[in-house]
């Protein structure tokens, strides 16, 4: 299991420091939470952070953008450094074209499903997409319980990515509670934010990830 921090997690008066950490803690990518308060009900950050913190990191950067026309923001987060680009299939931009224009500047794309969204809003776009991002809270927040009844789903999407080498992302309420569930059920990237963070030993949660 690779496993990418959620930095929504982090102290963001001391974003290059926690990136440091995350990286001594032998995190793989760093999962980057880009929310405009329209498509979800909270305001992060957006290109100016990312290109800031992208001088301190040489980790992936896993950019996951809930906001409501991603295709727009695409050349100017790329400009900035991310290396993987999620957006979800319930934004307002054209899915395709958004992947399309991913793939134009060199990057990999990722699709992100809402707990709601069925599997079947996917599947046109599992050929295209790098990755599939399979949502275990509702967008927004760190900190959110864990929807153990979106496995059935994670599972299906596991199976119609069988022999594609896709990469297949659970994000929201990870922890060592349900990081087995979510690998038996077809995960290979597991996004962290609280669990990491608030850790007394981070790097112990991190290797534990990393056994799946
Ligand atoms: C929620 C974000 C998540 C969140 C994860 O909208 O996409 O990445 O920060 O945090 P935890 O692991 O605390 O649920
Ligand atoms: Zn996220």
């Amino acid at each position: 299991m690779l496993v990418s921090p959620s930095m929504l997690s982090a102290d963001f008066a001391e974003l290059k420091n926690e990136c440091k950490r995350m990286k001594e803690c032998g995190c793989d990518w760093l999962h980057l939470d880009v929310i405009d308060g329209v498509f979800a009900p909270n305001i992060t950050f957006g290109v100016p952070v990312v290109k800031s913190i992208r001088s301190h990191s040489d980790l992936v950067f896993d950019l996951h953008l809930m906001i409501k026309d991603p295709l727009k923001y695409i050349e100017r987060f790329a400009a900035a450094g991310a290396d993987f680009i999620t957006f979800h299939l319930e934004c307002d931009s054209d899915i395709e074209q958004t992947i399309d224009k991913i793939h134009s500047l060199g990057l990999k794309a990722g699709v992100a499903l809402k707990p709601k969204t069925p599997v079947e809003a996917v599947i046109p776009f599992i050929d295209k997409a790098d990755m599939i991002l399979v949502m275990t809270v509702e967008p927004g927040f760190s900190g959110q319980s864990f929807m153990a009844d979106m496995m059935p789903k994670l599972k299906k999407i596991s199976e119609l990515c069988q022999g594609k080498n896709k990469l297949i992302q659970v994000d929201g309420g990870i922890s060592e509670k349900n990081i087995a569930l979510v690998a038996e059920n077809g995960a290979n990237v597991a996004v962290s934010g609280s669990t990491i963070f608030c850790a007394e030993d981070p790097k112990a949660v991190v290797e534990f990830f990393h056994s799946f």
